[in-house]
């Protein structure tokens, strides 16, 4: 309902103090956030928001992923258009009636994407933050969200039966916080960005822990940047995972495949120091052929 006080802004005006506030998409977010408001009121506090900062998926209550509409609330973490990659990856290797598990899911924007794209797989989530917990539930409907530390939240009913475990963990080293956007750096929890002191530090708790809940054969798919590969690689081998390298130059996004041997975490070569070169994954790949199909969505441009 119109209020007398709050006149109906139209869309130039928007794009213009959008444009005055700093958002280089500012045509596209007036457009985007004038559809989000019910009514002229509720769209004069939208703006003002964005205007102030707040990122344009926590002003709109979604973000889109992999062609998904996915709901952010304030505060949870953004799914930034590089881990489409890593969904992709997971999809590539889940096989009929999988169990995946989407660790540190956040708003569950990979394994909304991963129950969408694969009816046929049994998708689990878990995040330690309440307010992410309260979204990807919502995002994954009829599926198990758990809430807690890592591997703590999950059932032990599914110990030794993922078969393809995606953890996209914080992993911004904690010097490199203060060089974050704005977006990320206030808007964000802190503990969804920050992986420690050379960023790994939740990448080495997965992994010494994904051989007790992997399925032999199983697989764990992290995302890192590129100067942490090396780094990751013996982190993953530490933990007792062959392992392989992907990359996508389009967006940006470095994912490390690590698999658990055939015979599991009790089997002799589930506990073998990997060597990416003779693994059965066969060694470091690199992909970077046409990453994917580009919506010229605003937060594309996110570098964190
Ligand atoms: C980088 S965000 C990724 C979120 C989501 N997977 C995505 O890609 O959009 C990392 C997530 O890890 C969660 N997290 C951080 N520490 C955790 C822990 N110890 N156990 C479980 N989740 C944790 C944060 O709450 C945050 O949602």
């Amino acid at each position: 309902m119109t209020s007398p006080s709050t006149p109906l802004l139209a869309l130039p005006e928007l794009a213009a103090r959008l444009r005055a506030a700093g958002c280089v998409f500012a045509e596209q977010e007036a457009a985007l956030i004038a559809d989000a408001a019910r009514t002229p009121e509720e769209l004069a506090v939208l703006v003002e928001r964005r205007c102030a900062g707040s990122p344009l998926e926590h002003v709109l209550g979604w973000a889109k992923f992999c062609g998904l509409r996915v709901r952010v609330g304030e505060g949870v973490f953004v799914p930034r258009p590089r881990s489409e990659f890593l969904v992709r990856e997971a999809l590539a290797l889940a096989g009929p009636g999988a169990v995946v598990v989407d660790l540190c899911c956040g708003s569950g924007a990979l394994g909304a994407v991963l129950a969408a794209e694969r009816p046929d797989l049994i998708v689990h989530a878990a995040d330690i933050d309440a307010a992410s917990v309260v979204c990807a539930r919502r995002n994954l409907p009829g599926h198990p969200v758990h809430r807690g530390d890592l591997y703590d939240a999950l059932p032990d009913e599914l110990r030794g039966r993922i078969q393809v475990l995606v953890a996209n963990v914080p992993y911004v080293p904690t010097h490199e916080i203060p060089l974050l956007p704005p977006e990320a750096r206030v808007h964000e929890a802190r503990q969804a960005l920050d992986g420690g002191p050379d960023g790994l530090d939740l990448v080495r708790r997965v992994a010494a822990d994904a051989g007790t809940w992997l399925a032999p054969g199983g697989r764990l798919l992290v995302e890192v940047s590129v100067r942490q590969i090396e780094a990751a690689v013996r982190i993953f081998a530490a933990g007792g995972l062959s392992c392989r390298v992907r990359t996508c130059a389009e967006w940006d996004a470095t994912v490390v495949v690590g698999r658990q041997g055939a015979a599991g975490r009790g089997g002799s070569s589930g506990r073998s120091p990997a060597r990416p070169a003779h693994s059965p994954d066969g060694g470091s790949i690199t992909h970077s052929g046409p990453g994917k199909t580009s919506d010229s969505w605003p937060s594309a441009k996110r570098t964190t």
